[in-house]
């Protein structure tokens, strides 16, 4: 890195104050620190107790998605983005706090306010983003700054959003799917799907008990998705076998089915066919310039679902352009908010609303 006095300076006026980027996920949080990486990963859930008519907050992140599934009733387990938007404010903004909290410690008190980046989905209302931007502030930011989603995910896969170049970017969350066409800092065309790794989980859980009439819960569904879940049917027709515990749904008690690995991909192809979908919309959108680059530069997927096995031949396939998964996917827009907020070429993508 080029060592100048303006990068010298900007960095000893930042000393200690713990400047951070949060990547607020459906699924998973990150915290990224200033000239430190990603410090924090967990998932957005957090468990409320109720008691007397009294809510308050059990636990958040790992603690809290342990317990998904298997709470007593006074205890809900809740994923406050779940659907992409911030399906519950309060508890979105209880969740930010417990995480900045977590990572700074007892600094706070002994140094000057941080700065924030925070990224969002590029399809939240004016209003979303304000809620969000005002939860860090009240979590304590002496100054919060927002950066769409797909931007952040295009810088932590190192793509070439600075230039007059177009590249797109798909990334596969848990409650979304973004797809967005970027150029010279701008993103020129985006759109957001409701669908992502939790409606593959939900399709599990309904191909299980359609056809063998057993239930088996979202974590369960997740684990097998996770280890099996591909895109296409593996070559030999069948792939690997796998046994499933659950409830028998017509006597209620426990068993375990064997199913294969082309089960799991026949479960899945709607989910997935969705995607393709937003994919082909955006590229059908893309002014006819951007599209001619796309040809060269390819499609990069990133988010938890570029894991999916054979997502990225079957995208090929679908669409004929090449298709790369980014070097570390569920980390990519921690990163890539990260380096925005520490590169002076990226401020222009950073937003104050
Ligand atoms: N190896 C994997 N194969 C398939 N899906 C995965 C894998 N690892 C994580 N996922 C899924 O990715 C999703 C989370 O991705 P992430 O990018 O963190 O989402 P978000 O940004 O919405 O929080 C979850 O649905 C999770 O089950
Ligand atoms: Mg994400």
């Amino acid at each position: 890195m080029e060592f100048t006095m303006a990068s010298f300076l900007s960095r000893f006026f930042k000393f200690g104050s713990q400047n951070m980027a949060i990547d607020l996920g459906t699924a998973n949080t990150l915290v990224y620190v200033q000239d430190r990486g990603i410090v924090l990963n967990e998932p957005s859930v957090v468990a409320i107790e109720t008691i007397n008519g009294i809510k308050r907050v059990k636990a958040v992140g790992d603690d809290a998605k342990m317990m998904m599934g298997k709470t007593p009733d006074s205890i809900e387990a809740i994923r406050p983005l779940r659907d992409g938007v911030i399906a519950d404010i309060e508890i979105a903004e209880e969740m930010i706090k417990h995480f900045i909290r977590k990572v700074n410690g007892k600094r706070t008190s002994m140094f000057s306010p941080p700065e924030i980046v925070i990224c969002v989905p590029s399809g939240s209302t004016s209003v979303e983003r304000r809620a969000i931007r005002d939860a860090a502030s009240n979590a304590g930011a002496s100054q919060v700054y927002l950066i769409l989603e797909p931007m952040a995910a295009a810088i932590g896969a190192d793509m070439p959003v600075t230039e007059p170049v177009g590249s797109m970017v798909v990334d596969i969350g848990g409650g979304t799917t973004e797809v967005a066409v970027l150029s010279l800092r701008g993103l020129a065309y985006t759109t957001s799907v409701r669908v992502g790794g939790d409606k593959m989980d939900e399709a599990i859980v309904s191909y299980v008990r359609r056809h063998h009439n057993l239930l088996i819960g979202e974590a369960t569904a997740e684990r097998i998705k996770k280890d099996y879940g591909c895109a296409m049917v593996p070559a030999d027709g069948i792939g690997e076998t796998i046994q499933i515990k659950g409830r028998d749904l017509v006597n209620g008690v426990p068993k375990e089915i064997t199913i294969t690995q082309a089960n799991i991909a026949e479960a899945l192809s709607e989910p997935i066919g969705a995607i393709v979908e937003g994919v082909r919309i955006a590229l059908e959108n893309t002014a006819p310039e951007l599209a001619a680059d796309i040809v060269d530069q390819g499609i990069v997927l990133t988010g938890g679902g570029a894991l999916i096995q054979g997502l990225d031949d079957y995208l090929r396939e679908e669409t004929g352009l090449p298709v790369s998964i980014a070097e570390d996917p569920l980390s990519c827009v921690a990163l890539g908010t990260g380096r925005a907020m520490e590169d002076p070429i990226y401020r222009g993508v950073l937003m104050t609303a």
